[in-house]
């Protein structure tokens, strides 16, 4: 089974419909899918699903009140299912890490192929965490200069949350805070140079830390391209994460603006996208084409 994640840092650049749409033709390739509605600010992946009135959502997992299981609602499509995300509660901030690892431990038990999880806006260290925690790691970003600032943002945070997670882990925090502190007079200008210097200092950490290091490869996909020399946009923002976090990107692909894709909603029962345009469905599956292409290159499923 594999955990997907769909993040990128700014709001409304479509990741839960990046996540529905790849959700749905997974589905209706034969896979069985389950839909997790993990921004916990701002759910609404069941609205993308055509359900209106969710009910228990994940918010009775984390109380302890339910089971993964138990919180799963089938949608229209066959194989495709999904779990809401926390409606009660304005805010789920701070998870703590036994949550968190529970929640995956959990979700790698349920039965199903793919699980996707659709992750909120921000650096919050929830979402950081659920993405680094992910096999499929997808960010989406539009062809805009926000949207662009805010995946760079995005996986600068990553990379320091995936740090800090192994320091923490070798107890090496505090030994690595004094570096940092101490940064300017040391050649230290980035986190690649801090986990350099750690990585002198023990070879336990090193191997770790490369071990970790090395699940950090992100599928990017453009959402919302109006003209396709904005494709571009993808290029560069493929080679500056690259070039400053040394961190390798796979451009996935991209989908169309749609700008009748509004009527959609509330228009039929069922996911929205199933309706969806011609070009919109042929921009996700070229998107899922991309991902598994990327992966089966480096061997994996
Ligand atoms: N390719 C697209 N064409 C037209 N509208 C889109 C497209 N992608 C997203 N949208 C719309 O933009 C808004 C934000 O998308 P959403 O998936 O909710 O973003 P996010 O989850 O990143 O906050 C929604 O109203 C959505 O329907
Ligand atoms: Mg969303």
């Amino acid at each position: 089974m594999l955990i997907w994640a769909v993040g990128g840092g700014k709001g409304g650049t479509g990741k839960s419909l990046i996540a529905n749409g790849l959700g749905l033709r997974l589905a209706e390739r034969g896979s069985r899918v389950v839909l997790v509605d993990a921004d916990f600010g701002g759910a609404n992946q069941h609205t993308y699903c055509g359900l209106r009135h969710p009910g228990a959502n994940l918010g009775r997992f984390f109380e302890g009140k339910a089971s993964l299981e138990e919180l799963i609602l089938e949608t229209r499509i066959p194989g495709l299912r999904m779990i809401p995300g926390n409606l009660n509660s304005p805010n789920t901030d701070g998870l703590t890490s036994a949550h968190k690892l529970k929640f995956f431990r959990h979700l790698r038990k349920l039965d199903a192929d793919h699980v996707l999880l659709d992750l909120g806006a921000g650096t919050q260290y929830d979402t950081l965490d659920s993405f680094l925690l992910a096999d499929v790691k997808v960010a989406v970003i539009t062809p805009e200069p926000l949207a662009i600032e805010n995946f760079y943002l995005f996986v600068k945070n990553l990379q320091f949350r995936q740090l800090g997670a192994v320091l923490g882990e070798m107890r090496l925090r505090d030994a690595a805070r004094e570096v940092w502190k101490n940064r300017a007079a040391m050649g230290i200008a980035t986190v690649l140079d801090l986990a350099r210097h750690m990585g002198g200092t023990s070879a336990e950490f090193l191997e770790r830390y490369r071990r970790e290091r090395a699940t950090l490869r992100l599928h990017l996909v453009l959402n919302e391209v109006r003209e396709f020399r904005q494709v571009d946009q993808a290029m560069a923002a493929r080679s500056a994460v690259l070039k400053f976090f040394q961190i390798p990107v796979d451009y996935a692909g991209f989908v169309h603006h749609d700008k009748d894709l509004w009527h959609q909603f509330g228009q039929s029962p069922g996911p929205i996208l199933k309706g969806a345009s011609f070009a919109m469905t042929h921009g996700l599956e070229s998107v899922l084409d991309g991902i598994l292409k990327a992966r089966a290159e480096r061997g994996l499923p």
